[in-house]
């Protein structure tokens, strides 16, 4: 393989690799970018803007500003997210669902969670589904430590709830047909056919609050932008429900800690679980790829490169909540003024600090776990 195909970018719900070129992603999924317009009318519902869209890490959308003016009109919108439970939650998962429960304080609107148990159970080969389950309860515990309330989140464990959402999944499956399913999510001959069907129970949550609330509303997703291919089937044939098109909110994929490609718990020396302790995310901080130079005398001279440092990356999503002092690193950065060591060890202090309180929390939340299960 040459360096250009290793490179070579491949953005689908189950395989993320290569340089991701968003802007290329925006005109071949053919979402629309959010736009400095967009963000003044989101500021003016929510007063302060999140640090993710302030700093463009939600940067694509369908139909945002259609759940916007239908929002002023008096029709609310619910949140809709998920997750497929094949292993430990890393932080590069956190990133939506911290934006998620910004949009459900602000917007004070319920939040539909997806554990997709059964997704993971046919997509992966070596995944039991006890397996799969018993990840679905352990994720949720990180979901629920971010502090989600119980009366607005209503968690969908899928292999326990098929029976709320199998009726609307088999009104999607009637309307798919598998050439579009094939051409969307490239099945093969040797697919299984838990698979195929699968893409019609992602689509329930869009639509399951009419169900259990009785009310028809949009639902607004937020999520990385590599499960934009559900949403495409789903908005054809919302209509044809009798209901709201979802909307989406996209957002880029935390980087791993190694140099290229975004977190991925198939690379657990480059991935930061939420379940790490101190030493174990030292020894992966002190690791990690960043854009500093050979020699301390050569970062000096020349400076070094944040754009490419993953560690900077850290500060930009999660870590540095402070606009100035985020440009501050970036400027002494290039001027050769700091270190890698020290970027690291700050780093590795504010996550270390973060994951034992979201540690305790996370705990403290398999006694009320039950209270977040969806309702009926
Ligand atoms: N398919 C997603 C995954 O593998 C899980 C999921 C289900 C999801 N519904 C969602 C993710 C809605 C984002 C938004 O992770």
């Amino acid at each position: 393989m040459t360096d250009e195909e290793k490179n070579e970018m491949v953005v689908t719900p189950w395989e993320v690799k290569g340089e991701v070129d968003y802007e290329r992603l925006i005109r071949e999924f053919g979402t629309q970018p959010i736009t400095d317009e967009l963000i003044e009318r989101i500021a003016k519902h929510t007063g302060e803007l999140h640090l993710q869209l302030r700093r463009r890490l939600f940067f694509s959308h369908r139909d945002l500003d259609v759940v916007l003016d239908l929002y002023e009109k008096g029709v609310k919108f619910v949140l809709y997210t998920g997750r497929g439970p094949s292993g430990p939650v890393h932080i590069g998962h956190l990133v939506p669902w911290v934006f998620t429960k910004y949009l459900q304080d602000k917007f004070k609107t319920r939040l539909y969670f997806q554990m997709t148990d059964d997704e993971k159970f046919v997509v992966e080969d070596e995944l039991k589904l006890d397996e799969a389950k018993n990840f679905g309860y352990e994720n949720a515990l990180d979901l629920i430590a971010l502090g989600f309330k119980p009366e607005d989140t209503f968690m969908i464990f899928d292999v326990k709830d098929i029976d709320l959402l199998y009726d609307i999944a088999l009104e999607v499956a009637k309307r798919t047909t598998y050439s579009t399913a094939r051409s969307t999510f490239g099945f093969q001959d040797s697919t299984n056919i838990g698979w195929i069907f699968w893409p019609a129970i992602q689509a329930v949550p869009c639509f399951i609050h009419a169900k259990v609330a009785g009310e028809n509303v949009p639902a607004l997703i937020p999520a990385a932008i590599d499960q934009d291919p559900y949403w495409r089937i789903t908005r054809d044939i919302a209509p044809k429900l009798g209901y709201y098109k979802p909307a989406q909110i996209h957002c880029r994929f935390l980087p791993g800690l190694g140099k290229g490609g975004k977190m991925s718990a198939s690379e657990p020396d480059t991935s930061i679980f939420t379940v790490d302790q101190p030493e174990v995310v030292k020894r992966k901080i002190w690791n990690a790829f960043t854009g500093g130079r050979a020699t301390v005398a050569e970062q000096k001279r020349l400076g070094g490169d944040p754009n490419i440092c993953t560690i900077f990356q850290y500060f930009v999503y999660l870590f540095e909540e402070d606009d100035k002092k985020l440009a501050e690193r970036d400027a002494k950065c290039k001027e050769g003024a700091i270190m890698c060591g020290e970027c690291k060890t700050e780093l590795r202090e504010r996550i270390n600090k973060f994951l034992a309180e979201h540690q305790k929390k996370r705990e403290k939340a398999r006694n009320i776990l039950e209270k977040f299960f969806i309702k009926r």
